[in-house]
């Protein structure tokens, strides 16, 4: 947590990923944690998500929050993170992975801009000047075959207030 302290500037994502980790809906969950020696310089985390409207519920999951902390940041750890996690998920047998971030770093990690235009509303809806960055990337043979819908995360991140952009939150 103290690994979101320090690469956000605040401590609301510090707040935010230990509600995912206790949430029983997140499950399961890829927690990992990236170290220099000791000490911890990054942190991933994935939490499951669901597609409304289907049935069978395939594994999916939304990637948030991102953090590597200041002195770490653009020596590719976050990068690392990213792929890392996409190993593990892909080995537990999810489908798809949601992110909403910056739209020019996720889709070198393998995203693609504008999920909702691929049939994958957010939860809450995004501005169209910041369409793209509502992203998406198939994990799994089946990937989009899974069915389409929109996406409704676990009930710690469904939470209306983490799809503002509002810093006042804060
Ligand atoms: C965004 C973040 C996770 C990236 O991790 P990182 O380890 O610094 O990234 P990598 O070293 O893997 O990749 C570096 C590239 O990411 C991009 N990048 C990093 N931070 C960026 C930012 N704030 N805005 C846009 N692009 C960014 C750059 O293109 C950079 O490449 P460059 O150095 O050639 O310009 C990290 O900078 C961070 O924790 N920032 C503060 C918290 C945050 O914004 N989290 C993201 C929430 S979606």
């Amino acid at each position: 947590m103290d690994v979101e302290t320090r690469a956000f500037g605040y401590d609301k994502e510090a707040g935010l990923v230990a509600a995912l980790l206790a949430d029983p809906t997140a499950v399961p969950t890829v927690s990992l944690l990236a170290f220099d020696r000791e000490e911890p310089v990054g942190h991933i985390l994935f939490t499951r998500a669901f597609l409304d409207g289907l049935d069978d519920q395939p594994m999916i999951h939304v990637l948030a929050p991102l953090a590597v902390t200041p002195e770490y940041q653009r020596r590719g750890v976050g990068g690392q993170l990213i792929d890392a996690g996409i190993r593990m998920l892909k080995e537990r047998g999810s489908h798809l992975v949601f992110v909403l971030g910056h739209k020019e770093y996720y889709p070198r990690h393998g995203f693609r801009p504008d999920a909702g235009a691929q049939g994958y509303p957010a939860p809450y809806p995004i501005p169209d000047e910041v369409a793209d960055c509502w992203m998406v990337q198939p994990v799994s043979d089946r990937g989009f075959g899974v069915g389409q819908g929109k996406v409704r995360c676990c009930d710690e991140l469904n939470k209306p207030q983490h799809w503002r952009d509002d810093e006042a939150d804060r």
